[in-house]
C-alpha cells in the first residue's frame, strides 16, 4: 500500500492481520519513582490551593524522581515489567524505541541507556520526540518495523523526569506535571489480537503554546539562558486546553472510522492524563459514557510520554480489560502533536 492510500478495513482485523503478521501488544508494564508530591506540598511552594488544583485539573498528587533516578531508570524498570508479563527475556528484542521529552542528556539516546541496562544487546535503539503523543507515536512506528518484517520484537517506552524542566516557581505550570514510565512489548504473532491502526497529527503552527526554548541549537546553555530561566516548560494553558480537546476528538475520530467500529463498542478509553477536564469533554464529544473513560490522574498528574503508558497498565492490571475487548488511546502534546490508536485486547 502506498503511504498515502487511505487505509480502509471492512474488517477491522484486516490491518493487523497483513499477510499473517499481527502486531499484538505481549506484555505492559509501568514504574513511578517512590516519592510523592501533593497539593498540600506544593501550597507550600508557590502561591496555590489543593482547592484550585482539584478543581481545574483533577490532580492530587504527582510522583517525584531522586536526583540520582533518571529517565532511563525509570524507562528501564517499566521495561522489566513489561517483559516479565510478556515472559520474554532482554536478547529477544530486536528494537527500543523510548519515547520522551525529558532524555538523560541530549545524546546519546535514552533509548541506548536502556538498552546497557536491560542487557539488551542485540536490539537498535533510538528515541522519538513528540510530547505526551510520544507513545503513541511510537506504537505506530514499531507496528510499521513489524508489519514489514523488519522485526519481530520491539519495546516501546514512554518515560519522563518532568520535574527536572519544571519551573517550579510558575504556579502555571509546575501543579500539572510528573515523574513516570511505562512499556509495552510489540510482537508479531499470527492471528492474534493487536493493534488495529494507529493515527498521527501535527500542527507545528502551534509550537509556540508549550515549549522550553534553551538547551538546544537555538539557544545552546548559558548563563544567561540560565538566568533567564529558558531550561523550563513554559506553556499558554487555555490555548492549549482548546487544542487538546479539538485535536484528540479528531483523532479519535478518525481512528474509529478507520477501523469502521463505534465508539459504543469501544470497552475504554484511555486518554492522555493531563486534565480530567479535558478527558471529560473529549469523552462527551465523542458520545462515550463516563465508565468508559480510564483516569488516573489524580495519583500521578501529567506524565507527558508516559501518561497514557502507565494509564494502560493500570487498566489491565486492574482486570478492566479482559481479552477481545476494544481500546481507544488518545493523547496530545507539544508541536502541536496529536494521535490516536485502537486496539484489540
Ligand atoms: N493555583 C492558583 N491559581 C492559578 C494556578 C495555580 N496553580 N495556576 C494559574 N492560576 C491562576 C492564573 O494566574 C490565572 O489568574 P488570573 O485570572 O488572575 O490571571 C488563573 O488562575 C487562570 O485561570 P484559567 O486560565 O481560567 O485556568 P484554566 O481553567 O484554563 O486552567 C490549566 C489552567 C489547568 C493550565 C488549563 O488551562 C489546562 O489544563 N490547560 C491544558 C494543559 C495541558 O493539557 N498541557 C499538557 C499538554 S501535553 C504536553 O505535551 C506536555
Amino acid at each position: 500500500m502506498s503511504p498515502t492510500t487511505k487505509p480502509k478495513f471492512k474488517n477491522p482485523r484486516a490491518k493487523y492481520n497483513f499477510q499473517g503478521r499481527t502486531c499484538s501488544i505481549a506484555g505492559v508494564g509501568s514504574y513511578v519513582p517512590h516519592k510523592i508530591l501533593t497539593n498540600a506540598d506544593l501550597e507550600k511552594m508557590v502561591n496555590t490551593s489543593d482547592e484550585w488544583i482539584t478543581t481545574r485539573t483533577g490532580i492530587k498528587e504527582r510522583h517525584i524522581a531522586a536526583k540520582d533516578e533518571f529517565t532511563s531508570d525509570l524507562g528501564a524498570k517499566a521495561a522489566l515489567r513489561a517483559m516479565q508479563t510478556a515472559g520474554i527475556t532482554a536478547d529477544e528484542i530486536d528494537l527500543i524505541i523510548v519515547a520522551t521529552i525529558t532524555p538523560d542528556m541530549p545524546f546519546p539516546s535514552t533509548a541506548a541507556l536502556v538498552q546497557r541496562k536491560l542487557g539488551a544487546h542485540r536490539a537498535a535503539a533510538f528515541d522519538l520526540e513528540a510530547a505526551c503523543s510520544g507513545f503513541i507515536y511510537a506504537l505506530e512506528v514499531a507496528q510499521q518495523f513489524i508489519m514489514s518484517r523488519t522485526y519481530d520484537t520491539v519495546l516501546v517506552i514512554g518515560a519522563e523526569k518532568l520535574s527536572s524542566i519544571v519551573d517550579w516557581q510558575d504556579r502555571n505550570t509546575c501543579v500539572l506535571f510528573g515523574d513516570g514510565a511505562g512499556a509495552a512489548i510489540l510482537r508479531n504473532r499470527p492471528n492474534a489480537h493487536g493493534l488495529l491502526t494507529a493515527v498521527m497529527g501535527a500542527d507545528g503552527r502551534k509550537a509556540n503554546l508549550l515549549f522550553m526554548a534553551g538547551g538546544g541549537s537555538r539557544c545552546p546553555a548559558s548563563a544567561q539562558s540560565v538566568d533567564a530561566r529558558m531550561h523550563y516548560l513554559r506553556m499558554e494553558g487555555k490555548e492549549t486546553f482548546k487544542s487538546a480537546v479539538q485535536a484528540m476528538q479528531t483523532a479519535a475520530t478518525e481512528a474509529l472510522r478507520r477501523c469502521e467500529i463505534d465508539i459504543s463498542r469501544i470497552k475504554l478509553i484511555v486518554p492522555h492524563q493531563a486534565n480530567l477536564r479535558i478527558i471529560e469533554a473529549v469523552g462527551k464529544r465523542l458520545g462515550a459514557q463516563p465508565e468508559q473513560l480510564f483516569v488516573n490522574l489524580h495519583k500521578y498528574g501529567n506524565t507527558s510520554a508516559a501518561s497514557v503508558a502507565i494509564a494502560l497498565d493500570e487498566a489491565v492490571r486492574s482486570g478492566r480489560v479482559q481479552s477481545g475487548d476494544l481500546l481507544l488511546l488518545v493523547v496530545f502534546g507539544a508541536g502541536l502533536t496529536w494521535g490516536a490508536a485502537v486496539i484489540e485486547w
